[in-house]
Parts: structure tokens; sequence; C-alpha cells
């Protein structure tokens, strides 16, 4: 296989983790990446892929929808080879998220010959006491994404290039509503400061506090604090946390 591009969106890593199973078992000659977490790698303009370089649009779910600032920015992502879609979602549903992967891909000038939906911790995992599909990807969950990426390079190779779209309805769900809420900050916070270099959205201030209105509930403060400081408190978000944890686990879906 030629090249291999990973394109992201990965506030707690699950996302980052399952592309990269992906690119492993692909084999490609060369795996680049772009990395969208960071607030300052989301830009404007388009990002040209050449043929021969096969992209992965991956991103996390979030209300049944691909993460807003993930999509945005892989809607930059312009070319006329193939593209695989997928999305990691936390054992909820991914409701409409991978179709609007496969759309986007599709109008971007793709050609999408697979698509993949698997399972990550939650992110609420992080900032409450209730844990849902805790330490997701496994290794089990890592294999299957290492085999799918076999299989597309095998399907490649063969010369089956057929478009395969996901299981998704249009018009999309509506995403994610404006909440204004944040976790805050206990008193045992020591101050690291590491809260402030993951948060995807620039919402931890130089006081270690989350800004409600710009928090996107990602979790990557939560996850990263040593002394689990970051917590939210709101009643409605901790019975959801809970209703959530009880979930059966899901298995990944694939559509190749
Ligand atoms: C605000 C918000 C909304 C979410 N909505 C969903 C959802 O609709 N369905 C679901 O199963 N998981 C949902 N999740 C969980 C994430 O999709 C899941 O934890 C994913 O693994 C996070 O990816 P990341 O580690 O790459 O950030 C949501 C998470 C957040 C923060």
């Amino acid at each position: 296989m030629s090249k291999l591009l990973l394109a992201y969106f990965s506030a707690t890593g699950t996302t980052k983790k399952v592309a990269e199973a992906l690119a492993d078992g692909f084999k490609a000659q060369e795996v680049s990446s772009i990395d969208f977490t960071n607030l300052s790698s989301r830009t404007e303009g388009d990002i040209l892929i050449d043929k021969d370089t096969t992209v992965v649009f991956a991103g996390p779910v979030y209300a049944g929808r691909i993460q807003a600032d993930a999509i945005e920015q892989l809607k930059r992502i312009k070319g006329n080879g193939n593209a695989i879609c997928v999305c990691v979602y936390g054992n909820r549903e991914f409701d409409d998220a991978l179709i609007e992967l496969y759309d986007t891909a599709t109008d971007n000038g793709f050609n999408v010959i697979a698509n993949g939906a698997f399972i990550g911790e939650h992110s609420f995992t992080h900032i409450t006491d209730f844990d849902t599909a805790k330490d997701k990807p496994n290794s089990e969950d890592l294999l299957i994404a290492k085999n799918f990426g076999k299989d597309i390079a095998q399907k490649i190779i063969d010369g089956n290039l057929s478009k395969v779209e996901p299981k998704g309805n249009r018009p999309y769900r509506d995403g994610m509503p404006e909440l204004s809420v944040s976790p805050d900050t206990l008193d045992t916070c020591i101050k690291c400061g590491k809260c402030i270099e993951v948060c995807p959205v620039g919402a931890v201030d130089i006081n270690f506090q989350c800004d409600p209105d710009l928090c996107i509930l990602c979790g990557a403060c939560g996850k990263v604090c040593p002394v689990d400081a970051k917590v939210c408190t709101l009643e409605s978000f901790i019975k959801k946390s809970e209703i959530l944890s009880e979930l059966e686990i899901h298995l990944p879906e694939l559509f190749i």
C-alpha cells in the first residue's frame, strides 16, 4: 500500500487509538497524520491530498453527530483518492455520525471504500464517578481495527474500489445543544496546569477554572488531572452518566 493519512480530532485519545490501530493493519509505506485536537491546529483553508493517499476521516460522536470542531476541520480535506471513515462513540449510539463523515468525505471528492464505528471509553467517565465503556478501545477492539485496516488494504489490492455507505439517517439528527455546563475544579487541585494544556477549546483559565460557555465536556481535563479535581456536579448530568454506565457494551460495526 502506498500512503495513508490519518485526519482526526481526539480529546481523550480513543479516536486516535482506533485510527492508529487501523493504520497498523493497513501497512502503508508512509503514514502521516493531521491531529485537529489542539486549538492551534484548527485553522481555515483547503488541505489538498494527492490521489495516491488514502485518507482516514476520524472523529468522536457527540450527541449522535461528529463533534462540531472535528467536522469543521475534516471538511477542509479535499482530494479525489480513496477514503475510510471511522467514528468512535461512548457505547450509547453513533446515530448519524458515521454517515455525516461519509458525506463529508464524499462531498470533498473522495471515494469512501469502508466505514467503521468503534466504542471508546465515554468522555463523561473522566468527569463523574460513573464509568462507561471503561478502558475501551481495549486490545480486542484494537485487533478488530487492525484487521479492518488489513481487509481494506486487501480490498484495494484486489482492485475493488466500490463505494460503501454506512448506516445513518439524512437529514441528520440535531447535534449538541448549547449547554453552558463544565466541570468544577475541586479544592484538591494542585495547580499543575495540565488541564490548561490539554483543553481543546481553551476553556480552562489561569486559575484552573473551566468556562461553561466554552467547555465542550470532552473530558480531557479530567483524564489528565493527577488528583481527579475536575468533576461535573450538575445533577442531571450525573444522572445521565449513571444511565450510560448501565448500558450493555456494544461491538464495533464495520461497513466494507
Ligand atoms: C458532549 C459529548 C457528547 C457525547 N455524545 C455521545 C453520543 O451521542 N453517543 C455516544 O455513544 N457517545 C457520546 N459521547 C462519548 C464519546 O463519543 C466517546 O467518549 C469517544 O470515545 C470520545 O472520543 P475521544 O477519546 O477521541 O475524544 C459524547 C461525549 C461528549 C463529551
